[in-house]
């Protein structure tokens, strides 16, 4: 047997009373808001490697949804490990944007070289959200004009400037009043008579007399929206009219980039982009990019990002913790084994079996709606939300970590790691189609 391939393990109840007695703990000193505590969820985690998770009560699990997307290359990659304890023993911290260590000048090096045309000027920030502000910061800089075009269903994290594009209404709701706008959104369009009349709406909306927006904010393939692929030609028509009327195009590929769909970037897939690719003037990236440690970038083209002038002293942009050396010096250990091991090829390859497999098995079931999805990015919609809420349910009892998507959470999504076999894989497989058919069942 291969050492990446054992199979979840459950010794104790899920959740067993350790987890139980963790959680109690946490509800004592933590925020009530920030994580939902229920009879049979969550379960408190204590070391993973690979596709594994092994929890406090020694339960092992597949971790089919890679912690958010972000542990593509499995769980603890050595390469990571070892480039991180290095970097440790050397220069633990450094200065955010003043006296430079060399891991973030090599970081940005390498996102030179790995991404397409010439997103080649980078700010390192420590999450998703922190990109996404650099990205909306520079529109303005860059276009003088204040608003944004986003999309429904999409997401782009939960600070102030970044929730300015966030559509879900649950999120965006209770800060509706002070969020920063005027924001368009537009419909996702996956089909292509909405396509045209979404293009139709954003040139409305960057040619407004009033507020004309300057950037045009979306997801290549929506991830935590709901797993959506878009229409063929809408990313070029977005191009095209970001170019006609004088505003930025920001693809938000924290969750679709460093290899999750089956492409470096998901913008490079010959028919989600063009066939000769469309580019976009912003790019932001995090999530697997640190191999696990906390570390984001937004890349843009050198004439966009000069809108920023030069540093005369105080960066416009910063924080005590830019280009942390600890997580640039794992993100390019992270980047390397993407690169040198094949592992945006695995996930193609890998993820079309999948998709294949999970279409054969669920795809007649009268619960399920539409399986879809691109490398190791697939989506299982079930239309139902509680219905989806089950089956994760369903799915941890039987030791596979998954979390549903969408607004209003009706679709299973799918994002293991690229390292994870194929007898894991179809453990993941049967455990799912298992919950669907008997949470259906219990429904009807
Ligand atoms: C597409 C996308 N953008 C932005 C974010 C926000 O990233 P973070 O949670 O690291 O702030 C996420 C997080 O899920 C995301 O999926």
């Amino acid at each position: 047997m291969k050492r990446d391939d054992p199979l979840p393990n459950l010794h104790a109840p899920v959740p067993g009373p350790a987890s139980r007695a963790w959680l109690q703990r946490l509800r004592a000193v933590e925020s009530p808001n920030v994580t939902a505590i229920g009879d049979d969820f969550p379960v408190v985690w204590q070391r993973a490697r690979g596709a594994l998770v092994w929890d406090v009560d020694g339960n092992r699990y597949l971790d089919a949804g890679s912690a958010f997307g972000v542990a593509f290359i499995g769980h603890g990659h050595p390469a990571v490990r070892e480039a991180a304890h290095a970097q440790v023993d050397t220069l633990l911290h450094g200065m955010g944007d003043v006296h430079p260590p060399t891991a973030r000048i090599a970081l940005l090096e390498l996102l030179d070289v790995l991404t397409p045309g010439d997103l080649g000027h980078g700010v390192l920030c420590t999450g998703g959200s922190e990109a996404v502000e650099v990205a909306l910061k520079t529109a303005m800089l860059a276009t003088g004009k204040p608003g944004i075009v986003a999309f429904s269903d999409g997401y782009h994290g939960l600070t102030l400037g970044a929730l300015g594009g966030t559509a879900r209404p649950d999120f965006r709701g209770p800060f509706a009043r002070w969020v920063p706008g005027p924001t368009t959104f537009c419909a996702y369009a996956t089909d292509a008579a909405t396509r045209d009349r979404v293009l139709a709406e954003v040139e409305a909306a960057l040619t407004d007399p009033q507020a004309p927006a300057g950037v045009v904010l979306i997801e290549p393939l929506q991830g935590r929206g709901g797993t959506r692929l878009p229409a063929p030609g809408l990313l070029a028509g977005l191009r095209a009219l970001c170019d006609a009327h004088g505003a930025l195009l920001c693809f938000d590929e924290i969750f679709t980039g460093c290899g999750r769909t089956g492409a470096f970037f998901a913008c490079e897939h010959p028919d989600l982009g063009a066939p000769d690719g469309v580019l976009p003037d912003l790019l932001c990236i995090g999530k697997a990019l640190g191999g696990g440690f906390p570390v984001s970038a937004c890349l843009g083209r050198p004439q966009v990002m000069a809108a920023w002038g030069p540093s005369a002293g105080e960066a416009l942009h910063t924080s005590t913790f830019l280009g942390h050396p600890v997580a640039a010096a794992a993100a390019v250990a992270a980047l390397t084994a993407i690169r040198d091991e094949g592992l945006v090829a695995r996930a193609r390859d890998d993820g079309a079996a999948l998709l294949a497999t999970l279409r054969d098995a669920l795809g007649d079931h009268p619960a399920v709606r539409e399986i879809r999805g691109r490398g190791l990015m697939l989506g299982v919609d079930l239309g139902d939300g509680g219905l989806a809420w089950r089956v994760v349910l369903g799915c941890l009892r039987r030791g596979v970590l998954l979390l549903p998507c969408g607004t209003g959470g009706h679709v299973v999504q799918l994002t293991p790691p690229a390292v994870m076999s194929a007898a894991q894989r179809t453990y993941v497989v049967d455990v799912l189609v298992d919950a669907v058919h008997e949470q259906a069942q219990t429904a009807a």
